[in-house]
């Protein structure tokens, strides 16, 4: 199993690591107003990531006094490190005067704009804190929540808000074979790859130490209507997409990896990608160029109050500037084909600070 680095590296992991399987991500509001309390939890909250990175526990699981309370909860115990990556962000409250930060804020790190197709829930939305666990098996990055939830709770500095689990990566990183999310399609064909594009959309370029080599986190529970779409015909959904279901192709070529031809006609003169379908509207040409890191996740809660399947796409992306999302959401939620099928429920925006080097903890130079 692969092992990932918490200290010393230039950004979190997480972010540019190749997409594990599993996904535990929660959000927290702080609760103390105090500053050092929000130090504390960074720091301890850093400490303890970096421990359950290498598979270790974060403290004795049993304790050899029997009065006394384990400080791992120890289910990941010989699980090994299972590729874990914990990213941690920190929302736009944390910028205020109350922590003494107001200054410190990022540029970008403001409320999302309302766009077309929210139907957002407070319950599934926000937060001031944010952890995203990401892991080969599901019980290890849940164990990094929980324990991390923990210390949160203990300590009385942070409250939960909200959770989403995810299986089934459904975004492809380098080297990886494009995965499919729950319409039944390949997901991060067109994912950015490669340090020009990273550099170039991804990372915050300038700025002080601390912001810069940071990134913004961008999270939408996409909540999809599968049981609609499974009675849908198969032309039908290609046009939603713009894309071929089994190979992954645009409608304009025949292999996955073929560049979309936004330009070409059928016979009858018609746009062969249709300019409403996904891909046409969220496409870099279409879009001066701008691009954005997506690295999202299948979720399911399960059966809703109907009984229909209840499932969906936790979107996440990473971008160095928030209006690079909000400019492709703003197409998309007006005139994109899928919209009939999805219904956006939650949202929450983080800025990603840089890694710390050992010794110091995420966030340490904004303070
Ligand atoms: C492409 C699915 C939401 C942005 C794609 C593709 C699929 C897909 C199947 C084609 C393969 C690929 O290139 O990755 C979905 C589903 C969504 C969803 C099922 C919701 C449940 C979003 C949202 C955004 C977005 C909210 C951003 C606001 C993009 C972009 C591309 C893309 C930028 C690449 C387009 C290109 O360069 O050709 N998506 N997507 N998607 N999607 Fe989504």
């Amino acid at each position: 199993a692969r092992t990932y680095p918490f200290y010393g590296t230039a950004e979190q992991a997480g972010i540019r690591t190749p997409p594990q399987r599993h996904i535990v991500f929660m959000t927290f509001d702080l609760v103390s107003p105090q500053r050092a309390d929000l130090q504390h939890l960074l720091a301890r909250w850093s400490a303890a990531a970096a421990q359950m990175m290498k598979g270790g526990a974060i403290g004795r699981i049993e304790p050899a006094r029997p009065d006394a309370v384990g400080l791992d909860t120890g289910e990941a115990l010989g699980l090994g490190p299972a590729a874990l990556t914990v990213t941690f962000g920190l929302g736009p409250a944390v910028f205020s005067d109350r922590y003494g930060l107001a200054a410190q804020r990022p540029a970008g790190l403001r409320p999302l704009a309302p766009l077309p197709s929210d139907a957002l829930k407070p319950e599934f939305s926000g937060g001031d804190l944010s952890v995203q666990a990401c892991a080969d098996d599901p019980q290890v990055a849940y164990h990094a929540v929980r324990d991390l939830a923990r210390i949160a709770r203990t300590t009385g500095t942070a409250a939960t808000r909200f959770a989403v689990l995810g299986f089934g990566r459904a975004s492809a990183g380098p080297g990886q074979t494009t995965p499919r999310n729950l319409f039944g399609y390949k997901d991060g064909t067109r994912n950015i790859r490669g340090d020009a594009d990273f550099d170039r959309f991804v990372w915050i370029g300038d700025g002080p130490q601390g912001i810069r080599g940071g990134s913004y986190q961008v999270v939408r529970k996409i909540e999809m209507h599968i049981e609609n779409w499974d009675t849908d015909r198969i032309g039908d959904q290609n046009a939603v997409f713009g894309r071929f279901k089994q190979s992954g192709a645009p409608l304009s070529g025949r292999d996955e990896f073929d560049t979309p031809d936004f330009a070409l006609r059928d016979a009858a003169g018609a746009p062969v990608i249709p300019p409403a379908s996904h891909v046409a509207l969220a496409a870099p040409e279409n879009n001066d160029g701008v691009k954005i890191l997506r690295r999202s996740y299948n979720y399911t809660d399960g059966i809703n109050a109907l009984g229909q399947l209840d499932a969906g796409l936790l979107f996440i992306s990473y971008q160095n500037d928030p209006a690079h999302f909000e400019r492709i959401q703003a197409r998309l939620g007006a005139a994109d084909r899928l919209s009939e099928y999805v219904s956006h429920i939650g949202s929450a925006i983080f800025f990603v600070p840089p890694a710390a080097p050992e010794g110091s903890y995420i966030g340490a130079p904004l303070f």
